[in-house]
């Protein structure tokens, strides 16, 4: 064990482990979206996790950063709150801000994040912007919401993790990314057994089939 600090607080983490992980396992919040535990790591792409370090200029994604020993950081700072409302107001310029229709109403991340933040669920001074369709139903056995999904790749990671051969992936670019599945999927029952990409995605963007209505 090694020891840090994070706000004042000294706490002893595990050696080569993540500080988001390092400070998840010390009961430290941290907004994030695209980090999953054990091993299921997605790319860092949703830029909340943000948190200064001594001796760093800019703040750092603390799911990027290694724990060294005497490791000084602070999670609560002006820039790092900046970064992050901003972060999520990104995210909320293309969501479907409809909480109380929605499956994951009150047990979904944006909201608990939203809530730490102290901001509303409202994209300001962004412009929502949806896309069409709002459902894709061309999977056999999920279907995938675009407007309410994050493109946090966690479905993807675990995905990648629990099957031999990944049946999801980004398709499209910039704007119109989506996550895909492109067919793969279709002659075998491998996504009904495993739902492991259905479990970990914080905002109910992926359903099985008659399990959500809009
Ligand atoms: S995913 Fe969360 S923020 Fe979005 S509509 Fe559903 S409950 Fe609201
Ligand atoms: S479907 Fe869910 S888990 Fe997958 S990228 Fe979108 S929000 Fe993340
Ligand atoms: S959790 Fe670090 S960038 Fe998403």
């Amino acid at each position: 064990m090694i020891r840090i600090t994070v706000d004042d607080q000294n706490i002893a983490v595990q050696e080569n482990t993540t500080l988001l992980s390092a400070c998840l396992a010390n009961d430290i919040y941290i907004p994030r979206q695209c980090f999953v535990e054990a091993g299921d790591q997605a790319a860092a792409s949703c830029r909340l996790c943000f948190v200064e370090v001594v001796g760093e200029e800019y703040p750092v994604t603390a799911c990027t950063v290694t724990v060294s020993d005497g490791m000084q950081v602070r999670t609560d700072t002006m820039a790092v709150r900046r970064l992050q409302r901003a972060g999520l107001r990104l995210l909320l310029s293309v969501h479907d801000i409809d909480c109380r229709n929605c499956p994951a109403n009150k047990q979904c991340e944006l909201q608990n994040i939203a809530r730490f933040l102290k901001v509303g669920l409202k994209a300001k001074p962004y412009e929502v912007t949806l896309k069409q369709p709002a459902v894709d139903t061309s999977h056999r056995q999920i279907d995938y919401y675009p407007n309410r999904c994050v493109l946090c790749g966690r479905c993807i990671a675990v995905c990648q993790n629990h099957n031999t051969q990944p049946f999801l992936a980004f398709a499209k670019r910039g704007f119109d990314t989506i996550i895909s599945s492109f067919g793969q999927e279709s002659e075998s029952d491998a996504c009904l057994d495993c739902q492991a990409c259905v479990a970990t995605c914080p905002v109910a963007a992926l359903a099985l089939k008659g399990q959500v209505q809009l």
